[in-house]
């Protein structure tokens, strides 16, 4: 791990964008208030069993109260960008049909805040809080929910779109698809295994969907993103390498060739079509959609993946935190990385770097690139006496992922910005609030904010550049 005090500070291209990053569920609490409807994420987490010590996002950071405070703390971060997420079911509570005016008026309020204080919005439109009335009429796999999509995101942009110049539709379609629907590790929590992507068509389907009122809507820069990760078989033995490939298939280019180069990869495309087609669908006329033409690609960005194929009697269970059902044709295995998180993730910048060089030789056509998340999670514990809450641990790892990503630009790939997971504390999804990713803390009890010297760091990373 480098030393971030005696390297000198990242230097990015002219205009590149710094940011911070959040999801609705994760911070705004007010999970039943002013008329919002509930998620697939409040069922999930009331429903018990599902995340550490019972945690849920009924409260969060309160950022629905108390968002005037983030928005000023992330300004004073000094960051170009902030992007956050809209909750569908706080915009249109049943997902579709009659929209929610203090929903719209809350988003209104944190667009003009950020504005005000001078830093671009950067709204996603969906971070995996599905309103919970269409999960009771299929959720994502009923075609119809794309539709409802298209409604729902008609109206956030009728509202929101004279200031908003960037749009992100989707956040990892892969992890909601996988962990949510093919395993039972988040909302809604399915544990279907490989029939889970149809639902991962779906939400690229309701992309499809969004971009098109998007751009009916007028002009603005819209775009996805997804989870990328260069995934590395665990030995040269031809079996690991095919294992590796067809786990990079499946977990990764399942959910970017659509976008990026309308197609699925070989051994997803099959099964998928006959799916498609017994939902009243056509494999190839959805792809045509779903690759229209892009201005910005989000990737979020954590640790690189290893892969070995299954090894007869070898027992899985335990060796990663998530558990990948028996009977498919890899089992993920540990990184060899020298250092983790306090999370158990692999701290490896190099494959940032990596990430972002596979994705630019895969896509003759891939648009300019923004990492619209990276970070890590450090138990950087409460303030300390003098009310600082030191994070060297994640310093060293913001320092050495901005020169990862210094790296990927010097070789020729189009990156314009790099988000921070996250702004501030939050909800972990199944790690609950045991996990702290952010560059602020937030006290459970008391819900006060302590920017770490995390935050002052990336402030002054900001401000160098234009020195
Ligand atoms: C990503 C999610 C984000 C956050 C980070 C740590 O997969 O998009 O909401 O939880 O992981």
């Amino acid at each position: 791990q480098e030393d971030p005090m005696t390297r000198p500070f990242p230097r990015l291209p002219a205009g590149f964008r710094f940011g911070s990053a959040t999801a609705a569920y994760q911070v705004e609490g007010a999970w039943d208030v002013d008329g919002k409807g509930p998620s697939i994420w409040d069922e999930f987490t009331h429903r018990g069993g599902t995340v550490r010590h019972g945690h849920t996002g009924d409260v969060a950071n309160d950022f629905y109260h108390r968002y005037a405070e983030d928005v000023a703390t992330v300004a004073a971060g000094g960051v170009h960008d902030h992007r956050f997420s809209i909750s569908w079911p706080r915009v249109v509570p049943a997902g579709t049909g009659e929209v929610n005016a203090a929903g719209l008026d809350f988003y209104d309020r944190v667009v003009d805040a950020l504005l005000t204080a001078g830093v671009q919005p950067v709204p996603t439109l969906y971070h995996w809080d599905l309103p919970l009335a269409l999960q009771e009429q299929g959720g994502w796999f009923a075609r119809a929910t794309a539709d409802a999509f298209a409604e729902y995101v008609a109206h956030v942009v009728d509202r929101l779109g004279d200031r908003v110049g960037t749009w992100l539709t989707m956040n990892e379609t892969s992890v909601h698809t996988l962990y949510g629907h093919g395993l039972t590790d988040h909302a809604p929590g399915l544990g279907l295994g490989v029939d889970a992507m149809l639902a991962g068509h779906h939400q690229l389907l309701a992309h499809a969907r969004a971009v098109e009122v998007l751009r009916a809507a007028g002009p603005s820069r819209v775009g996805i993103v997804n989870q990328h990760y260069p995934v590395h078989a665990a030995s040269d033995d031809p079996a690991d390498v095919e294992a590796a490939a067809a786990f990079a298939a499946l977990t990764v280019w399942a959910f970017s060739d659509p976008v990026l180069a309308g197609r699925y990869p070989e051994g997803v495309a099959e099964p998928l079509a006959d799916a498609v087609a017994a939902h009243g669908g056509d494999l190839a006329a959805d792809l045509v959609r779903i690759a229209a033409p892009l201005d910005v690609y989000g990737v979020n960005y954590y640790e690189p993946t290893m892969i070995e194929a299954p090894r007869a009697g070898k027992d899985y269970r335990g060796v990663l935190e998530v558990d990948v059902p028996e009977g498919l044709p890899f089992s993920p295995v540990p990184y060899p990385s020298a250092e983790r998180t306090d999370f158990g993730w692999s701290i490896a910048p190099e494959g940032l770097t990596r990430a972002l060089v596979e994705l630019r030789d895969r896509y003759p056509t891939l648009p300019p690139v923004v990492v619209t998340e990276n970070g890590a999670s450090f138990h950087d514990g409460p303030p300390d006496a003098e009310g600082r809450v030191r994070d060297p641990r994640r310093i060293a790892f913001l320092a050495a992922h901005l020169h990862a990503v210094e790296d990927a630009v010097t070789a020729g790939v189009d990156v314009r910005g790099y988000y921070v997971w996250s702004a501030v504390d939050n909800f972990e999804w199944a790690a609950g609030y045991d996990e702290s990713f952010g560059l602020v803390h937030v006290d459970r009890d008391t819900l006060v904010r302590t920017p770490k010297d995390s935050w002052a760091w990336l402030r002054d990373v900001v401000a160098a550049q234009d020195a």
